[in-house]
């Protein structure tokens, strides 16, 4: 029986650069903040998910990049254990997608949020008690450190909303990163200036978040960056479809 990384030493992981701390250390942060979003509402409520999204999305799109690859190249059933994640990432990326669509006042959107936090919990509780002990099997921890290394680079510049139609692999994922990021870490910006401003500003906020929302459809549906992707992670829609 494998020991959860929720239940180990820092040592035991690999010292604090390791990807295993580093991994649990976003997780803790983000059980805090879903818990700031199951105690709030309104605007209170739109601030705590932006701050979700901005976190997990990110955080998943270096695992799919780096970590994902590194534990399919270790293990024989990599490639069996990966998918399993994957689907469970596109899951999300397409709840989140339809809670961003939706108004407060939509009846099915608190199921959509409720949705979407079992799908995070649940993927942290198959990274820490599973996969990541299995990675932890098979690397030393040198090269825990390194991936961690090469993890934390690709999570500093990646795009950090979702995207359901981009390839959950690379190549498709590696090359979609850098337009991908430069135009929603953008939309972040107008949107919580949008947020914070009286109306005039605000509605040029939105309305230049719209225009790079629709350029992001756009930049999604170009073929290299849907290539590496398993079909059962597959997605045919474009935000503008939505
Ligand atoms: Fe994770
Ligand atoms: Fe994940």
């Amino acid at each position: 029986m494998r020991t959860s990384i929720a239940r180990q030493s820092v040592e035991e992981l690999g010292g604090t650069t390791s990807v295993l701390v580093r991994q649990r250390r976003d997780h803790e942060r983000l059980d805090e903040l879903l818990r700031r979003v199951r105690t709030t509402a309104g605007t209170e409520q739109d601030e705590a998910l932006m701050c979700v999204w901005r976190l997990v999305f990110p955080h998943a799109f270096a695992e799919e990049a780096v970590l994902w690859p590194a534990l399919r190249r270790a293990l024989p059933d990599g490639e069996e254990l990966t998918l399993q994640v994957e689907r469970e990432h596109q899951e999300i990326n397409e709840t989140v997608t339809a809670i961003e669509r939706s108004r407060h006042e939509d009846p099915g959107r608190a199921e959509l949020i409720g949705r979407a936090i079992a799908l995070l919990d649940e993927d942290v509780r198959d990274e820490e008690d599973e996969l990541f002990p299995r990675l932890q099997e098979a690397l030393g921890p040198r090269e825990l450190q390194r991936l961690g290394r090469s993890w934390e680079l690709v999570r500093r510049t990646a795009p950090t909303r979702p995207h359901p139609v981009v390839a959950r692999r690379p190549p498709g994922n590696v090359l979609a990163a850098l337009p991908l990021s430069v135009i929603d870490r953008t939309r972040d910006v107008l949107d919580s200036t949008a947020r914070r401003s009286p109306s005039p500003v605000a509605s040029v906020g939105r309305a230049g978040s719209r225009l790079l929302a629709a350029v992001a459809g756009v930049v999604e549906q170009v073929p290299p960056l849907r290539r590496g992707e398993d079909p059962s992670t597959h997605s045919g829609r474009t935000e503008h479809e939505r």
